[in-house]
C-alpha cells in the first residue's frame, strides 16, 4: 500500500468514526477473531466486529429502523450480516460514501478547518426516519392521491408515532409549510383544509389565517381573504404581512 493510500484510508476511517460518533481512536491491533467481518467494502477491512456494530447502532438510531432493514434475517437463524441480498444495504453503502464526500468537501467550500465545522452524519438528514421527507411532502402527496381526509388521519398517525422525535415538524409551522407549496400549485381548497386543521391545533395561529387569506386570494375570493386577515389581526395586531395584504385588498377611497 502506498503512503498516500494509507493516508486516504486513514482519513476515510476517521470520517466514518466521526459519522458513528464513536469513541474509538484507532483500530486495536488484534488477531482476526472468528466473527471478524468478511464483507466490508466501505469501512476499513480490518475493523473488528465491535467497531462495525458501533457504526451499525448509529445507523439504526439515525434511520429509526432495526438491523433487518438492511440485513437478511431468516426465521430461526441468526442474521446473515455479510450477505448483500438486501438493496437497502447497498444503498446504505452509497450513503456512507456521500456523507464522507460531503464532510471532505465542507472545509474547502466554507473556508474553515474541518474541526470547526459540524460533521454531516446519517442523523443530519434522516432524523430517525428511513426516507427523510418533510411532513409537507408526505401530506401533499397523500392529499393528492387519496384526498384530504386520508392526509389528515396520516398527520395524526405520524404525530402519535413521531411526536418529540425531531423526525417531522409538528409545530405550528409544519402544516403552514405543507400548505404554502399547495397555494403555488393552485391547490387552494386543500391548502385551506390543512390550515383549518392547523387552527384546530393552534387556534391562536395568526400566520395560519394570513396563509388562508393567500389561498382565498388565489381563488379570487377577496371578501373571504379580508375576513381572514381581520382574524389574523385580531390575534396579532402588529402582524405586518396581514396589514400589508389588507391595505392592498382594501384600497383607500
Ligand atoms: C441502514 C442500513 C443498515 C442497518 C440498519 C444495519 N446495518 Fe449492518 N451493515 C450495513 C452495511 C452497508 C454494511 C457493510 C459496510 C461496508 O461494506 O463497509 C453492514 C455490515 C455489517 C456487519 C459486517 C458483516 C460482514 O461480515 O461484513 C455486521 C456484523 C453488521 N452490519 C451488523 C449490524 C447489526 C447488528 C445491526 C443492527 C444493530 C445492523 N448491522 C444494522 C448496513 C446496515
Ligand atoms: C445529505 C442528506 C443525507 C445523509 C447525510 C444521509 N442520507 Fe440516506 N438518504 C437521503 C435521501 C434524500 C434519501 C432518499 C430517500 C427517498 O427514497 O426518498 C436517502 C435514502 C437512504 C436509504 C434508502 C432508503 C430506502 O428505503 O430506499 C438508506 C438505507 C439510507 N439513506 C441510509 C443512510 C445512512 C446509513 C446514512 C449515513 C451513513 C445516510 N443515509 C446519510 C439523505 C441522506
Amino acid at each position: 500500500m502506498s503512503m498516500s493510500s494509507v493516508l486516504v484510508r486513514h482519513s476515510v476511517a476517521a470520517a466514518l468514526l466521526l459519522l458513528a460518533g464513536a469513541a474509538f481512536a484507532q483500530a486495536p491491533a488484534q488477531a482476526p477473531a472468528q466473527d471478524a467481518p468478511k464483507n466490508l467494502k466501505v469501512l476499513p477491512k480490518d475493523w473488528t466486529r465491535p467497531q462495525v456494530i458501533n457504526v451499525m447502532q448509529n445507523f439504526t438510531a439515525a434511520l429509526g429502523v432495526g438491523c433487518e432493514y438492511c440485513h437478511v434475517e431468516k426465521e430461526g437463524a441468526p442474521p446473515d450480516f455479510a450477505s448483500d441480498d438486501k438493496k437497502e444495504k447497498d444503498r446504505a453503502r452509497a450513503m456512507m460514501k456521500i456523507a464522507t464526500d460531503l464532510n471532505a468537501a465542507l472545509p474547502t467550500a466554507l473556508g474553515e478547518p474541518a474541526d470547526q465545522l459540524t460533521r454531516v452524519g446519517c442523523i443530519t438528514c434522516h432524523r430517525g426516519v428511513p426516507e427523510p421527507k418533510q411532513i409537507g411532502e408526505i401530506l401533499s402527496k397523500t392529499s393528492k392521491d387519496k384526498g384530504f381526509a386520508a392526509a389528515s388521519s396520516q398527520y395524526t398517525e405520524l404525530k402519535t408515532k413521531y411526536y418529540g422525535a425531531q423526525a417531522y415538524d409538528f409545530s405550528e409551522q409544519g402544516l403552514i409549510a405543507t400548505a404554502r407549496p399547495l397555494i403555488a400549485q393552485n391547490r387552494q381548497d386543500e391548502a385551506i383544509q390543512f390550515l383549518q386543521l392547523n387552527l384546530t391545533l393552534f387556534p391562536k395561529s395568526a400566520a395560519s389565517y394570513v396563509t388562508i387569506a393567500q389561498a382565498q386570494q388565489g381563488k379570487k375570493d377577496n371578501a373571504a381573504a379580508i375576513e381572514s386577515l381581520q382574524k389574523a389581526l385580531a390575534i396579532d395586531p402588529k402582524n405586518a404581512q396581514a396589514t400589508r395584504m389588507l391595505g392592498q385588498l382594501q384600497p383607500k377611497k
